[in-house]
């Protein structure tokens, strides 16, 4: 499994997911406003990695920074922390990292370190959430291949897999680990328009892990859902709300209601550093807008006419009653979500 997300000596190295299936290309970044342009341009993308590359972006950005006193420095920090927050709206996992890159520079500060130590400190916080994330994922894998039954037949939707992520994925996680356990007899992905991350990067990972795979496009999710004996749904999650909503990407609200009108389960695997409990519900979470274009070109070709204005919502929210469960490293979570979702915080703080 090629890795997402790479330190190459003091630069980042990602594989350029806007060219996969058809080409393997790297980008490299030197700076943090490099890596903040990587996820803008979706060069990187995918709730986990966001937040893993952001982190990544402050250690790379402030090691090579020239300030002459730490004063000057904790100003470059906070601008830089600053850039990199505003890249994307909606994956609370982008704030979260660098909500914890602010408290262990917080932490170093407070001790008295020099601008070099400080630097050293932000790349192993940096490298911890790394870690943390490939960690989590795999256990996500395994709490989730627990609701997997032998011989499934398993729908996804967008890509929640190694590449969303610092490695093996959450959505996809659940699925390579139920694989490996031998339960897995067929994947369908939708593509998901605009930007089709099912097609391009879900059938990709699938296809070089030998798991059967099934692309649809995602009008044909409500035909399959009733015809052909679907076991279980199952996507990642960008932000989860303090009451179970889902904001992910758009398609998944829809997903959720064909498969709440065939009696199909749909969880939702994700960390626990995409769970918000300071947003109580899903209308406090924000909605990114992705540029037209996107809709109105596929693969450098116009196919929507001159004159047509476009929407493009990137997530929708999935109401919370619409999940069976949400799984995380610490395990399944089952309704109801306000006092689940709390008291999983609380054990994981603990
Ligand atoms: O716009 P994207 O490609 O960043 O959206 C990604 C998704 O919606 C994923 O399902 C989500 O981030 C979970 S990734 C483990």
């Amino acid at each position: 499994m090629l890795p997402t997300i790479a330190w190459d000596l003091d630069e980042i190295v990602m594989i350029d997911q806007r060219k996969l299936p058809g080409q393997e290309i790297y980008v490299r970044c030197r700076t943090a406003k490099d890596v903040a342009k990587a996820i803008t341009t979706m060069v990187i993308r995918g709730a986990p990695a966001i937040g893993v590359a952001a982190a990544m972006g402050i250690a790379a950005g402030m090691k090579r920074s020239k300030a002459t006193g730490t004063r000057q420095f904790t100003v470059e920090f906070n601008q830089t922390c600053d850039m990199l927050a505003a890249t994307r709206p909606t994956a609370v996992n982008l704030f979260w990292a660098v909500a914890r890159m602010k408290r262990s520079f917080g932490a170093g500060a407070l001790a008295g370190e020099s601008a070099a130590e400080l630097a050293g400190r932000l790349r192993r916080e940096a490298d911890a959430i790394h870690d943390e994330d490939v960690a989590a994922c795999r256990a996500i894998g395994d709490a989730g291949a627990t609701v997997v039954p032998a011989g499934a037949r398993i729908l996804t939707h967008c890509n929640a897999g190694a590449l969303a992520t610092a490695g093996y994925g959450t959505a996809l996680g659940v699925i390579r680990s139920a694989s490996a356990q031998g339960k897995v007899a067929h994947v369908f992905a939708d593509e998901t328009r605009p930007f089709l991350q099912g097609a391009r990067l879900t059938a990709w990972e699938l296809v070089n892990d030998g798991i059967p795979t099934t692309v649809i496009t995602d009008s044909m999710a409500g035909l399959l859902l009733r015809d052909q004996k679907i076991d279980l749904v199952v996507v990642g999650a960008d932000r989860i709300a303090a009451n179970g909503d889902v904001a992910n990407k758009v398609g998944t609200y829809t997903l959720a209601m064909l498969a709440h009108a065939h009696q199909i389960p749909l969880y939702v695997a994700a960390p626990c550093s995409t769970i918000d409990l300071d947003t109580s519900d899903g209308s406090g979470i924000p909605i990114e807008e992705r540029s037209a274009k996107e809709v109105t070109h596929v693969g450098g070709t116009q196919v929507v006419p001159d004159g047509a204005t476009v929407w493009n919502p990137a997530f929708d929210v999935t109401p919370h009653r619409l999940i069976a469960g949400i799984i995380t490293e610490h395990g399944m979570i089952r309704p109801p979500y306000v006092e689940s979702l709390r008291s999983m915080a609380r054990g994981a703080q603990a």
